[in-house]
């Protein structure tokens, strides 16, 4: 069985020394685009070059080295019925549940007034937090956003969820469908976005979704960056009901230094670290369904090209 690994990592022998340890039956290669075909049954990737796709046009399935497929599906070579995979979990949600109570904790804490106080050597309480004043909104409930949702329902910050279908899960009220998304985004005062990115949700968060936020709500973009319209939440920021916004992805990364997100006195940003891929466990889920695939299992975590995601 030969697999290839392709990925921009300019360190690639570190994925290689555990994909050899956890699969040695396999032929591993880490993949250039100058290499002539290798008869390779499967491949992982993270953003291939479309020309993957032209040379090794024999490949049985591909697995997404990340939750997200948008980059990969954008590929016009990708073939249709290519079987893609994406990772599921793989140590992704604790450490998304883990930055988001941080981040929301900043502001329901009001941690940047303490770090003030203790720079003037001030001793003083602030309001504590009334949780019921922060209703917490996840638009998209798939696995990464689920498990940030229950630790926030734990936490006891009133928690709701929208998405395509019903979700049942308990401490979270849900929301879905076009019909209900008003609703759910009136109740949603800290609004976190972890959808999909697909024709359908990009420019989800635009101008006329920020209306009707409750008043100084919080945004926090966590999905990728096309989703936002970046003038609607300069303005929303401005003159609208979004009091901060704390973002993760952007459009175009790493975000250019004249990007006026970058000094923004109401934006909090990091490059793209609120839950990146983890090798270990990423090799694990992967090299567990290679071998169940090759003996002819069915397994998770297939991309349905319908749906984009
Ligand atoms: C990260 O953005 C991912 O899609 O896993």
């Amino acid at each position: 069985m030969k697999i290839l690994f392709v990925s921009p990592d300019p360190r690639p022998e570190r994925w290689i020394n555990l994909l050899e340890a956890a699969l040695p039956q396999a032929e591993w290669i880490v993949w250039h685009p100058e290499l002539p075909c290798q008869e390779a049954d499967y491949a992982l990737v993270w953003q291939p070059p479309e020309i993957l796709f032209k040379k090794e046009p024999q490949l049985k399935a591909i697995f997404n080295l990340g939750a997200g497929v948008d980059a990969l599906l954008k590929l016009s070579k990708l073939p249709k019925s290519l079987p893609i995979y994406r990772l599921e979990d793989a140590g992704m949600s604790a450490q998304m549940a883990e930055y988001l109570i941080h981040q929301v904790a900043e502001i329901t804490r009001v941690m940047p007034v303490y770090r003030q106080q203790q720079q003037d050597k001030v001793w003083r309480m602030q309001s504590p937090c009334r949780r019921h004043e922060w209703p917490i909104g996840f638009l998209g409930m798939g696995q990464i956003a689920q498990k940030a949702a229950k630790a926030f329902s734990l936490l006891e910050y009133p928690v709701a969820g929208w998405s395509r279908s019903e979700k049942r899960i308990e401490g979270i009220d849900s929301y879905y469908g076009d019909d209900q998304i008003t609703k759910f985004v009136q109740r949603s005062r800290i609004l976190i976005n972890t959808l999909p990115l697909t024709s359908q949700t990009q420019g989800f968060l635009n101008q006329s979704l920020f209306d009707q936020l409750p008043e100084k709500s919080i945004v926090i973009n966590v999905g990728r960056g096309q989703h936002l319209n970046e003038m609607d939440l300069l303005n929303a920021l401005e003159y609208g009901r979004v009091s901060h916004a704390i973002l993760d992805v952007f459009s175009e990364e790493p975000l250019p230094k004249t990007h006026p997100f970058w000094n923004h006195p109401k934006i909090t940003l990091t490059p793209h670290i609120s839950a990146p891929t983890l090798r270990d466990e990423t090799v694990k889920q992967i090299a567990e369904k290679i071998q169940k695939l090759a003996s002819g299992e069915v397994i998770s975590g297939q991309v349905d090209r319908n749906r984009g995601y």
